[in-house]
């Protein structure tokens, strides 16, 4: 009785001191740099070598860190492959490898090294976090020996996986994430037998991790919204930028605003494998973005956030995204509709010959509204209206409903689809809406030269995706990008 009330005595203290230390808001800084790689061999360098090669990544991270704590940043998250790279196999990895303890046993490598040696990755990570007072989530590799008594054991005795680390300002290691959704090319590494479900308290709100490739599926990274209800999503990611639909930014940005959490997304800076596009982003809409295909400059980004974005007086309204869609006619008869790929996949296009007027487009059961006013049609671009209603097969399988707008590569459709990144065409209006079998949508809007759009369109409750002044630049793309989880193959491939 007595230890039951000193429990809530001492739980209640516990909760006055932590309400005492919660922010009415934070800085958080992502950094989006050139990791130096490593030189391509068959064979395994030295662990030295290897660790010679992450220290001179380190060195970089370091001057970013200091900067970013120096101009009040609480937590700093780095790009996935940032401190050692890529194109490796299994066997070239794993001098790389450190073995990462769980966080439960609450270890501060900066102060006690040897406790968990050799971990000299992390013992650095956790003293530039400890050094600085600071949060660093960077990510690193993780190797965890096993043997015959488990029949998923590789055959080099160990699993080896792409791992995410989180540092609390004090070094300690608070967070530990294996990232479930490997990538294709992703063969050096094991993903985890079940999706790892990663969160931690910090005094600027609740924290959930996944990675890169992870964001297109429902594990961890759905669970982590709609179960564990985390304010801040720390990613990242080594992300391939492919138009109109799954560029960085507007991926990413769309995901928060379509979930309704704060995104830390920071990526790798490589032009040559179309790798740019880092982000601080709040549910209704970016706070800083970066994209730069142009050098290969490195970039600190930092802005304010909410640490409970839920209780925020902008967080948007909840959304049912069929609802206007659903309750009107087909807009446009079906005479001209024609078909086209994006990534992949068999679009329904119908293309918008006037400089205004109401469309409709279908495809399975999924139809397309648009309403829109040009300020001019031009003769030398077209516009389209797309609808996709399908699983997707390449590079992954993941079911889409989409529903877009976008400019054409050229005059002829059969271009359609097809990366384009420049454009003229102001739109004064648009109000996109569709039947959506889901209520996962991610509402992107990506301007000319690859920007976003804030504050320059909004998401009804009915589901239209709006724009009543029109944008600061011509646009490539209107789309509501609808993932159906329930219809995809079993997860991971
Ligand atoms: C790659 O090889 C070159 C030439 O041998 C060397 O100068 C360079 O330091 C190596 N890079 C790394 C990251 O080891
Ligand atoms: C952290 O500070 C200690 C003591 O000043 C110093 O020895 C160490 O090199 C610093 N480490 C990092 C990574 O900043
Ligand atoms: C290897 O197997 C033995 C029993 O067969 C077990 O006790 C031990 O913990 C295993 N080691 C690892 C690293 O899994
Ligand atoms: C980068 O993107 C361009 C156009 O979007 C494409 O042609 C090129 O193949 C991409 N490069 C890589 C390495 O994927
Ligand atoms: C959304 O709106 C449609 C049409 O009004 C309605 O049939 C449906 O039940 C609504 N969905 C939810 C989840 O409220
Ligand atoms: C599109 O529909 C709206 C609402 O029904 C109507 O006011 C408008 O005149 C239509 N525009 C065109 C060009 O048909």
């Amino acid at each position: 009785m007595i230890s039951f009330q000193l429990h809530i005595y001492a739980t209640l203290i516990i909760y006055s001191i932590l309400q005492a230390f919660a922010l009415d808001s934070y800085i958080a800084a992502v950094y989006e740099y050139s990791v130096i790689l490593p030189n391509v061999t068959g064979d395994p360098v030295s662990s030295d070598d290897a660790l010679a090669l992450m220290n001179k990544n380190m060195d970089i991270l370091e001057r970013a860190i200091k900067e970013a704590a120096h101009q009040g940043a609480h937590i700093i998250v780095m790009p996935e492959d940032g401190i050692y790279g890529w194109d490796f196999k299994r066997d070239t990895i794993f001098p790389y490898l450190e073995d990462i303890p769980d966080p439960q046993m609450n270890w501060i490598p900066c102060t006690d090294p040897e406790r968990f040696a050799p971990a000299a990755v992390q013992e650095r990570l956790s003293c530039m976090a400890r050094n600085n007072s600071i949060y660093v989530v960077a990510n690193i590799g993780d190797k965890k020996p096993c043997n015959s008594s488990d029949p998923m054991c590789p055959s080099d005795g160990h699993y080896q996986y792409n791992t995410n680390v989180v540092f609390n300002s004090k070094g300690k290691l608070v967070a530990r994430y294996h990232k479930y959704n490997l990538f294709m090319s992703e063969t050096q590494f094991d993903h985890p037998k079940e999706p790892e479900i990663v969160t931690f308290n910090t005094p600027f709100g609740k924290f959930g991790i996944f990675t890169c490739f992870d964001i297109l599926f429902h594990d961890p990274a759905v669970t982590l919204i709609s179960k564990l209800h985390v304010d801040t999503v720390l990613f990242p990611t080594a992300w391939m930028n492919v138009l109109p639909h799954l560029t960085a930014i507007e991926f990413h940005s769309a995901w928060a605003m379509g979930m309704g959490v704060n995104f830390l997304a920071a990526n790798i800076h490589n032009t040559g494998m179309n790798m740019t596009g880092s982000g601080i982003y709040a549910p209704d809409g970016p706070r800083a973005y970066h994209y730069d295909m142009k050098t290969e400059n490195s970039h600190l980004l930092l802005a304010k956030l909410s640490p409970h974005p839920r209780l925020s007086p902008t967080y948007p309204v909840a959304v049912n995204w069929s609802s206007y869609a659903t309750s009107v006619k087909r807009f446009s008869p079906d005479d001209h509709d024609f078909s086209g790929v994006i990534f992949f996949d068999d679009f329904t296009f119908t293309e918008l010959i006037k400089p205004e007027g109401n469309r409709t487009v279908c495809q399975k059961d999924l139809c397309c509204h648009l309403s829109y006013r040009m300020a001019e049609k031009r003769e030398d671009e077209v516009y389209v209206l797309g609808a996709f209603d399908g699983l997707h097969v390449v590079e992954g399988e993941y079911y889409l409903q989409i529903c877009t707008l976008l400019k054409c590569k050229s005059t002829d459709l059969k271009t359609c689809g097809q990366p384009v990144d420049t454009a003229q065409t102001r739109f004064e209006t648009f109000s996109l809406s569709g039947t959506f079998g889901t209520r996962y949508i991610f509402p992107e809007v990506l301007l000319s030269e690859v920007q976003l759009a804030p504050g320059e369109f909004q998401i009804l409750s009915d589901g239209r995706l709006i724009s009543q002044n029109g944008t600061s630049k011509p646009v490539l793309t209107v789309t509501l990008f609808g993932r159906w989880y329930e219809k995809d193959p079993p997860q991971p491939q």
